[in-house]
């Protein structure tokens, strides 16, 4: 399959697009004597919000402002986009019924349009279902062609009619002319790839995003300098697999160069996302012990602690290797956290592998885990496989991984405890009033509170500064603490 950077060539169509349709909300916001809003709904990864958030920097460009916060998520607006996920089935719930929800809205203002994006989009008996079932919905267009929203947007307002944009080119979206709507004022979220080769049986990602294409170095290395001159405290690479990061492409550059690369701009972290176990290099476990501004923070999905269940999950490493990794990484980053994902209820899991998970996870002692129970995904090998563990088994394993799992977390959170950490302020914690949060290098949480005489004037101020926390106590799966100083930076 062929891989099509978008080029300056696209852009003259783009911005006529992005033009027509700034004028074409205008005069509907004349007519209607209020400003128009968009309501960008994002389930997923944070590769689903980076896109959210040029998304909204192509929809701010057309004069839309984002729907007030009212805290309903369903709030209605003159143009809603769902940007959805397909990883799991509860993720496809979602969209169906929230269709409903904005059936209703648009009968109160038939000039809304209603977009649906992402991952699902990608499976074809839900494109048909949209097209069947929801003929309300103006406009549904796949992962790979977010850039294109202008042009499709243009589209189905011309012809009022249901437009279906979905195909197989694998796209980079990756030209300066895209506006991107950060919206987090001190976290940046970098894609350095897109897509996924690897075909893990259980999997929906590579049909969802297509083949794995790396970003050029060149244009990441300019988006990072941007960034980091903007002020940004810290930047998040992303990728399904970054440690594969160069494949394909001819400068011969690797994750390992777009870390340093990174850290070599200045911010104050340096975040990534995720690890594959067979494509992580010694090299990127020794510059996150020896850059003190890469997080000292691995996540690494483990899946599975067996080695036959990784096997017929296409996981090409044992759980031998995956103990050099983290081995390797406790010797080389001591104050590091490792965190994982884990299957439970995998087709097949006998109760001696799901022994070998338990095993595994004892012996790694993370962090913390996200723990999922299998769930089959129209299209994958998996959904093939026989044995099918029964739902209260899986509902019986999974409880006894989290207690593991948990007392591990909390046995984390506990090391923390009496010490001073510096802490990237995120904002006001959900504890409530007068509670600050905020995540050490370790990607630790904490919750905080500032003694009245260091509280600068405005909550505001607060956010993407570092600050240093004296933690006085350790919850499940967090800590609290009291601020001692903001640093001055
Ligand atoms: N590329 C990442 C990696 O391999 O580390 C994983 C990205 S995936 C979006 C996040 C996690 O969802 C996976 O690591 C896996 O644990 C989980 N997952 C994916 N498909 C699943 C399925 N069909 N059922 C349950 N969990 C699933
Ligand atoms: Fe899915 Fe495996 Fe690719 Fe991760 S590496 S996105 S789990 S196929
Ligand atoms: Fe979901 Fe697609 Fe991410 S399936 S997890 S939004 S890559």
């Amino acid at each position: 399959m062929s891989i099509v950077r978008v080029t300056d060539a696209d852009s003259g169509e783009f911005n006529n697009a992005l033009k027509e349709l700034s004028i074409y909300f205008g005069r509907l916001s004349e007519e209607k004597g209020r400003d128009l809003t968009f309501n960008l709904l994002t389930y997923g990864c944070q590769l689903n919000e980076a896109d959210s958030e040029k998304l909204s920097g192509m929809l701010t460009a057309m004069g839309l402002t984002r729907a007030g916060d009212s805290g309903d998520e369903l709030a209605p607006a003159d143009v809603v986009i769902m940007n959805t996920c397909s990883v799991r089935e509860n993720a496809d719930k979602h969209l169906f019924g929230n269709l409903g929800v904005f059936k209703q809205a648009k009968k109160d203002n038939p000039d809304m349009i209603i977009a649906v994006c992402g991952c699902m989009m990608k499976v074809p008996a839900n494109v048909e279902k949209i097209r069947n079932s929801f003929p309300f919905v103006d406009l549904v267009f796949d992962p790979q062609q977010i850039h294109r929203l202008p042009l499709f947007l243009k589209e189905a307002v011309e012809s009022g009619k249901q437009v279906a944009r979905v195909g197989d080119t694998d796209y980079i979206a990756d030209d300066d002319f895209f506006p991107i709507d950060r919206q987090r004022k001190f976290r940046a979220l970098v894609p350095i790839m897109y897509g996924c080769n690897n075909f893990c049986t259980y999997c929906i990602v590579p049909y969802a995003r297509g083949r794995e294409r790396s970003r050029d170095f060149a244009k990441i290395k300019a988006e990072l300098e941007d960034l980091a001159a903007l002020g940004y405290k810290e930047v998040m690479l992303l990728g399904q697999n970054v440690n594969s990061y160069g494949n394909g492409n001819s400068d011969g550059k690797r994750f390992a160069d777009v870390l340093a690369c990174a850290s070599d701009c200045g911010f104050a972290r340096v975040r990534f996302m995720s690890s594959h176990p067979k494509d992580l290099s010694d090299e990127v476990i020794e510059l996150m012990g020896s850059r003190p501004n890469i997080e000292k923070h691995l996540h690494i999905a483990m899946q599975s602690g067996s080695d036959s269940v990784l096997k017929r999950m296409n996981r090409p490493y044992t759980i031998k290797d995956f103990y050099r990794i983290t081995d390797m990484f406790r010797e080389k980053v001591p104050e590091g956290s490792i965190t994982t994902d884990i299957i439970v209820g995998f087709p097949g899991e006998t109760e001696e592998e799901f022994a070998d998970t338990l095993k595994a996870v004892e012996y790694c002692k993370f962090d913390a885990a996200f723990t999922f129970q299998y769930s089959v995904r129209p299209g994958t090998a998996a959904e093939k496989l026989p044995d099918r563990v029964p739902q209260d088994v899986v509902t019986e394993r999974f409880s006894r991984l989290l207690e593991i799992q948990n007392r591990l977390a909390a046995e984390s959170n506990q090391k923390k405890v009496g010490k001073t950490h510096e802490v990237l302020i995120e904002g006001i914690s959900k504890q409530g009033e007068g509670t600050y949060t905020g995540r050490t290098i370790s990607n630790h949480l904490v919750n905080f509170t500032i003694p009245a005489e260091l509280m600068p004037c405005g909550d505001a101020s607060l956010e993407g500064r570092l600050a240093l926390v004296k933690v006085d106590r350790a919850r499940p799966y967090s800590v609290d603490g009291v601020m001692e100083r903001l640093i001055n930076e």
